[in-house]
């Protein structure tokens, strides 16, 4: 089926909306924690339940034709008895209508974190039961607005709820129980199977996916050792939401090691895995912002850090996943650049998110998030270059993905305005259109609302013709297979703008002539004289650093040869 491009922007209920207590809206889990614990709340966050309809105006008068944004469970149901609260209805079709009247197409979450606080009072994600709440509250909202929605995702990134919830314990409730992450993601991919099947069973219009967060992973060398860590952290950031959403199984070599480590298992029945195995989704949502560097275990209890702080964060960010991997990002971080909330900034990765799951998964994908996180002043004019920046590298890749046959059909900012960040705050801002936070909510578009627009208009046209200058470059390096895996990263990140050729220690002699610019392995970096005579002062040489050499890291080498040609001019 032809699809139509989506490009649009996401929001999440607790996130945006405010009006934590209006129209009868019952507690959620993260209003009762917040406020218990004195912290920054989504109280009033950016007022979109009163400032909807300007918003949804920006969102088509910026170009965009599709809205992503949750619906609040306990602005729906009010209680375990499943009774229904309908001014909550009616908010979300006056919201949903007024997509409509805009032609933008609503694109509902229908969890977005914000668990009714009754729920969480019976045990919350633990507890199997809130899985057959959510299907009832599923069938609730697929009978209300049937025909009215034509894309619908059970879970935004279980990952990272239950994560956070139950084992860096930065997120309600804020636990840290290996058992209670285990059960919880089970759980929930369970809920996430009976809201489809309840969607099928009711013949509801149009498509069921699930969201999930996805961390592209990297490993720094290529020994036998990082190839596990890197499949055990793939199955723990990425595989268990997208296998089991769209295969209908856990990855079977996660479930093996859980097993062999010891962790009770049985909770699972039979007739649920079969549910599970039944139910899989119309669609795939990733959302993408960062990638995840490992390397192997080798010591110390399970550790998770987040880093909620930005800038003001002292401490390292070095975790580990006990007899699965350690994260590398700290050996990273002087090379791959990343943001004040150290979140790396590495467009290929979506790239390769989108082509790995393509790989083995039929379901068609959405890029249901990418944004960029900064700390910004309000003012009329808000510079914020390195957005589009962050914006057109991700877009130029999920293109060149789609032009190599991947199914990706849409493309969401997080988000069309600035809003609560869970626990980074209002100051973590991440919106095309900035929201002033102190004056009523004040809307203002920022420089990049501008760009997103000027592009969408003409579908990224631009962007996929801009032809990049070719350079060619030659890398001399004592052989092997990392040098050829790393010219062939590097001939598929700079497309036709790049010739890389490889050469040992005994034949680069000879293919020095045509080369715009030389790179060394580290292990041969003593060369470096001998090139630079051979190769006169117009060309220039540079040995690369060890750590990108052996990351492979074909972005940073990119970025070290446009600064060099730029020098050399
Ligand atoms: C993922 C989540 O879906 C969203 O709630 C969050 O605010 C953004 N990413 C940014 O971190």
């Amino acid at each position: 089926m032809k699809r139509k491009m989506l490009w649009g922007s996401a929001t999440a209920s607790y996130q945006c909306e405010g009006a934590w207590d209006l129209d009868e809206k019952v507690e959620s889990m993260w209003d009762r924690y917040l406020h218990e614990n004195g912290l920054e709340n989504g109280d009033v966050a950016s007022d979109h339940y009163h400032h909807y309809e300007e918003d949804i105006r920006m969102m088509a008068e910026g170009g965009q034709n599709a809205y992503r944004f949750s619906l609040s469970w306990p602005r729906i149901i009010r209680d375990l008895e499943g009774n229904v609260n309908e001014k909550g209805l009616a908010f979300y079709d006056t919201l949903i209508d007024t997509c409509h009247r805009y032609h933008i197409e609503p694109f509902v979450t229908i969890y977005h974190w914000d668990l009714p606080q009754y729920l969480e009072d019976i045990g919350g994600w633990q507890n199997i039961e809130t899985a057959y709440h959510f299907e009832k509250y599923c069938e609730t909202v697929f009978r209300h607005f049937n025909g009215k929605v034509r894309f619908w995702s059970t879970f935004n990134e279980p990952k990272w709820f239950i994560f956070s919830g139950y084992m860096s314990g930065n997120y309600p409730p804020c636990h840290r129980n290996i058992p209670e992450v285990i059960r919880g993601s089970y759980n929930v991919m369970f809920a996430s199977a009976l809201g489809v099947r309840k969607f099928r069973e009711m013949k509801t219009e149009g498509e069921i996916g699930l969201v999930a967060s996805y961390q592209t992973i990297y490993g720094l060398d290529e020994s036998t050792e990082t190839l596990n860590a890197m499949r055990h952290a793939d199955n723990y950031c990425n595989n268990w939401q997208v296998d089991t959403a769209c295969l209908g199984e856990f990855p079977s070599d996660m479930v093996d090691k859980l097993k062999e480590q010891g962790y009770d298992l049985s909770f699972a029945k039979e007739e649920e895995l079969q549910i599970i195995r039944e139910n899989t989704v119309d669609f795939i949502g990733i959302n993408y912002y960062s990638p995840m560097y490992v390397k192997p275990y080798t010591e110390g209890e399970t550790l998770v850090k987040t880093n909620n702080q930005g800038k003001n964060y002292k401490g390292d960010l070095r975790s580990v996943v006990k007899g699965w991997f350690e994260v590398a990002n700290d050996d990273m971080k002087d090379i791959v650049p990343h943001n004040p909330w150290g979140m790396f900034v590495y467009p290929q990765g979506l790239y390769d998110a989108l082509t790995r799951v393509s790989s083995y998964v039929k379901q068609p994908i959405y890029v249901t998030e990418n944004g960029y996180g900064a700390y910004e002043e309000i003012s009329e004019d808000i510079d914020d270059q390195y957005r589009i920046d962050y914006i057109r590298e991700h877009i130029r890749y999920m293109l060149k993905a789609k032009e190599d046959g991947v199914d990706v059909n849409g493309y969401f900012v997080w988000s069309p305005f600035d809003l609560y960040s869970w626990k980074n705050g209002c100051e973590k801002r991440y919106g095309l259109v900035a929201v002033d936070f102190d004056n009523d909510c004040r809307r203002i578009p920022k420089h990049s609302y501008y760009w997103n627009k000027s592009n969408i208009e003409n579908d990224f046209i631009d962007l996929r013709k801009e032809e990049k200058q070719m350079r060619n470059i030659v890398l001399v390096c004592n052989g092997g297979m990392s040098t050829s895996i790393l010219a062939n990263r590097i001939k598929e990140l700079g497309g036709d703008g790049v010739e890389v050729n490889a050469y040992g220690e005994q034949e680069y002699s000879q293919h020095l002539k045509d080369a715009d610019v030389v790179l060394i392995g580290p292990q041969i970096r003593y060369l470096i004289d001998d090139i630079r005579k051979r190769v006169g002062e117009n060309v220039p040489v540079a040995s690369i650093e060890p750590r990108v050499y052996g990351a492979m890291n074909a972005q940073k080498v990119l970025e070290m040869v446009d600064e060099l040609l730029k020098d050399s001019k």
